[in-house]
């Protein structure tokens, strides 16, 4: 059964999202004393992850643990890197630890770079006698396309059941990215779309609706929670 997403719409989308984003860090410290998040890309989390950054200041970071829901296939200081926005907007701001930090190695094969992602996120799990790595909070985009994560329509990604993290090849950037799958995100204690005004409303209200067309609609978590926050 889809649990029904919760959206809020706001004039001050980056005040409010890094507030819910702060909320969700505040409880899971409180109910298991670690709070595991994985970061969106792009150009929307920019001002989010800058205003967490300024109110986020007494967070335990080194309680934290950061992932990234997918990466271009770039080196870790290149503009089109998730990785150095978030560490311009967020980490670096924040101080956060770089042991909490899980950095996708963009600047590798990607075939060997998911892999070793996917056997870092197992590592984790298996340490704390987890069967398969659950995140508190995955933040998530929604392109044009109706992609999110690195799951583009039409790509290889999409069918994947069993692995967390895959290389997808995207025909359209004729480029390779490195992306969760739906089997982990869908995982998640809790979802949370960071969504621009730019974005378009008829899109939106689509996947809101489920249209299979669009991967976005098949985030559809077994047990958590969806937040779109829309500003
Ligand atoms: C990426 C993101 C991607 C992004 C959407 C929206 O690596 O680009 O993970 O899924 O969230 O494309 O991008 P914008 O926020 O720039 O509109």
């Amino acid at each position: 059964m889809k649990a029904e997403p919760q959206v809020i719409r706001t004039k001050n989308f980056a005040d409010d999202a890094a507030g819910f984003i702060l909320d969700q860090a505040h409880r899971a410290l409180r109910e298991r004393n670690e709070f595991r998040i994985a970061l969106s890309g792009g150009n929307t989390p920019v001002p989010v992850y800058t205003r967490l950054a300024a109110i986020a200041h007494d967070l335990p970071w080194e309680l934290t643990r950061i992932t990234f829901g997918d990466e271009r296939c770039v080196p870790p200081d290149d503009r089109e890197s998730n990785f150095r926005m978030a560490r311009e907007t967020l980490l670096a701001p924040a101080a956060v630890p770089e042991k909490s930090i899980m950095r996708m190695r963009g600047e590798i094969d990607p075939q060997i770079a998911a892999q070793e992602y996917q056997d870092d996120l197992d590592l984790l799990a298996a340490q704390c006698g987890e069967p398969t790595y659950q995140h508190d909070l995955i933040l998530l985009g929604l392109g044009d396309d109706g992609h999110t994560a690195s799951l583009f329509p039409g790509t290889v990604a999409l069918e994947e059941t069993i692995r967390c993290v895959v290389a997808n090849f995207v025909p359209k950037l004729n480029a390779w990215r490195l992306t969760f799958t739906f089997p982990l995100i869908n995982r998640a204690r809790h979802i949370c779309f960071l969504v621009g005004a730019r974005k378009n409303a008829g899109l939106i209200q689509r996947v809101l609706k489920g249209d299979p067309q669009f991967p976005a609609s098949r985030v559809n978590p077994s047990t958590g929670n969806v937040t779109w926050m829309i500003g």
